[in-house]
């Protein structure tokens, strides 16, 4: 039996978040340069879009380019801009065929001209789209996020359309880049590295992390599903104990 046929239909997580990462090992592990290995890592986002559609997850949110990614050497931000939007121009049809809509989160304002209007294109395109919402994180960093949320809900207690003492987490959530979003419930980091690495830091209080030696090139949609497999044997609590998780899920039954 194989790992996808052994997933409970009923326990797919809605939302899933990965952060890619080893592109450059990759790379260097065949002796070539960084951007070899984004531009394999492209297939990888291929391969992941097409197994979250095949389980009905219905969010997939990509570390495509966090904010600090711009401190990384001109030729490989470049380099990563053209690879987004040579992906974007080859890959829209193809999602669209696969009913897949297309979001960004991230100081979007940041990225080049040319990637904003290619996204701007992509998005409008795919916008009527239902099966599954692929989330790319672009300049994106949680800390830069959480700032600028703090921000918006400043100015409107600054304008009096909010008091401070109103202000909950419902409040704040629904300020961030995410606010359409439900929270993932499991986050995936490839290549082996154990961090978080300011990656939507609000919403994974609950999540279930896993983390996988493999490099994000080599990633593909089965390394997903034995993902998955994963989060299905751990028991999500959220703050409660196991006897009452046990009696909810008797009284679901
Ligand atoms: C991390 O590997 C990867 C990135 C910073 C970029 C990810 C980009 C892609 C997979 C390509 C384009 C994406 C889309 C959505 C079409 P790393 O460079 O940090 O690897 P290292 O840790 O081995 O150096």
């Amino acid at each position: 039996m194989s790992i996808k046929e052994k997933l409970i239909s009923d326990n797919i997580p809605k939302h899933v978040a990965i952060i890619m990462d080893g592109n450059g090992r990759w790379a260097r592990q065949r002796g070539n340069d960084r951007t070899f290995g984004h531009e394999h890592g492209v297939e990888s986002v291929r391969s992941a879009v097409e197994g979250a559609r095949e389980l009905g997850i219905k969010y997939l949110t990509l570390y495509a380019f966090s904010t600090e990614n711009w401190n990384r050497p001109k030729e490989e931000v470049n380099a990563l801009m053209a690879l987004l939007v040579h992906a974007i121009t080859e890959e829209t049809d193809k999602l669209n065929e696969n009913n897949v809509r297309l979001r960004v989160i991230g100081d979007v304002e940041s990225l080049p001209g040319e990637v904003q209007k290619k996204l701007n294109g992509s998005i409008d395109r795919l916008a009527d789209n239902e099966d599954l919402t692929l989330i790319l994180a672009l300049s994106y960093s949680s800390r830069w996020e959480m700032t600028d949320a703090m921000k918006k809900v400043a100015a409107k207690v600054e304008q009096g359309a909010l008091k401070a003492d109103e202000i909950t987490e419902e409040t704040f959530q629904a300020h961030l880049n995410t606010a359409s979003y439900p929270d993932p419930e499991l986050m995936i980091r490839t290549s082996g590295e154990q961090r978080i690495s300011n990656f939507l830091l609000w919403q994974i209080a609950y999540a279930e992390l896993y983390f996988t030696p493999t490099l994000w090139p080599d990633f593909r949609k089965e390394n997903l599903f034995d993902a998955i497999y994963e989060f299905q044997q751990r028991e999500r609590r959220f703050g409660k104990t196991s006897e009452q998780i046990n009696e909810e899920n008797a009284q679901k039954a």
